[in-house]
């Protein structure tokens, strides 16, 4: 079986290996590259968006969103965790294929309508297009299939603050609003991605079984494991975003729990995800929230195989 996706993302290394990923899977075809601020300004996310398909020899739409949180001034980004590029400093020959002269909004709602309930959002950046896309489209839960989300923190600690996760930090407002729609949606956020470890043997397999994407990602992600690698003896990272990508084709991989969810917006709990798992509480700011999925486990040395074989392609 073939999902149809619209990858929303913000290029960005992990980002990066998950749309080649993506780009590489038989059973997953990807519509659009839909971008967003966040790991880096929109306008080079959208850039590099373009460069990756470009690398791939993918020629699909890429859009440009949202530039600016929904609420509160222009982001601080991740240039210390992406490098200045958003590439580990690779700086690779940037594309100049002109972008979908549409918002990334508008590009998610066009292909709602053109394929009612086929298509997954798979969403791995900051949630800014999503929210525009519910408020410009209101029926789009009932148009979709599905969203997938890396981002979050259920169970876990953040990784901006105590308690949120970059992603939905970035974006608190927008993210209250795309959990709080009608749709199925799945996240996986810092319970899973940060239990599962990658490390410089795995960069070198991606890079031998493909040189041209996995040798991009392998030398993208120096910079990206030296970041990870402080303060820990080993050399690793953490490919967050290619999660929710594998879940779509091998879900049995994924231990995945019910949930009431709210997002907070305050000073101190912004864009804290906060679980209530069934029955566990009796408040009705949870009782009457959404209720969604969170991946909790997965299995480790299955998924590695996964994206290698993928890239083996
Ligand atoms: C998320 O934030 C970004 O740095 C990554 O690309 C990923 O989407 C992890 O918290
Ligand atoms: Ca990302």
């Amino acid at each position: 079986m073939t999902h149809k996706i619209i990858l929303d993302t913000d290029p960005g290394i992990d980002d990066a290996m998950a749309i080649f990923f993506a780009f590489q899977h038989p059973e997953i075809d990807v519509l659009g590259l839909t971008t967003v601020f966040g790991n880096v300004p929109v306008t080079m996310a959208a850039r590099n968006a373009v460069t990756l398909c470009d690398i791939a020899g993918q020629d699909i739409p890429v859009t440009q969103g949202v530039g600016m949180p929904w609420v509160g001034p222009e982001s601080t980004y991740a240039h210390f965790v992406h490098g200045d590029d958003g590439f580990g400093n690779t700086f690779p020959k940037a594309s100049e294929k002109p972008l979908d002269p549409r918002s990334s909004a508008q590009f998610i709602i066009d292909m709602a309508r053109q394929y009612p309930g086929e298509i997954t959002l798979v969403a791995i950046g900051p949630l800014g297009n999503l929210a525009l896309a519910l408020r410009l489209e209101p029926d789009l839960p009932k148009l979709v299939k599905g969203v997938s989300i890396m981002g979050g923190a259920a169970f876990v600690p953040g990784n901006v603050t105590p308690v949120a996760e970059a992603n939905i930090w970035n974006d608190a407002h927008a993210a209250a609003i795309v959990f709080a729609a009608d749709w199925k949606l799945t996240m996986f956020g810092l319970d899973v991605t940060l239990q599962t470890p990658f490390s410089p043997t795995f960069m070198d397999k991606l890079a031998d079984k493909n040189s041209t994407l996995g040798g991009f990602v392998k030398d993208a992600s120096q910079f990206y494991m030296d970041f990870y690698s402080q303060n820990r003896d080993d050399k690793v990272c953490f490919f967050h975003d290619a999660f929710p990508l594998a879940h779509l084709i091998h879900p049995e991989l994924f231990t995945v729990t019910e949930g009431q969810v709210r997002v907070g917006t305050g000073e101190l709990d912004r864009g804290q995800t906060v679980v209530a798992p069934a029955g566990t509480t009796a408040s009705p700011l949870w009782t009457e929230a959404q209720t969604i999925n969170v991946a909790t486990k997965v299995e480790h040395d299955k998924l590695e195989q996964l994206f290698i074989d993928a890239y083996a392609l």
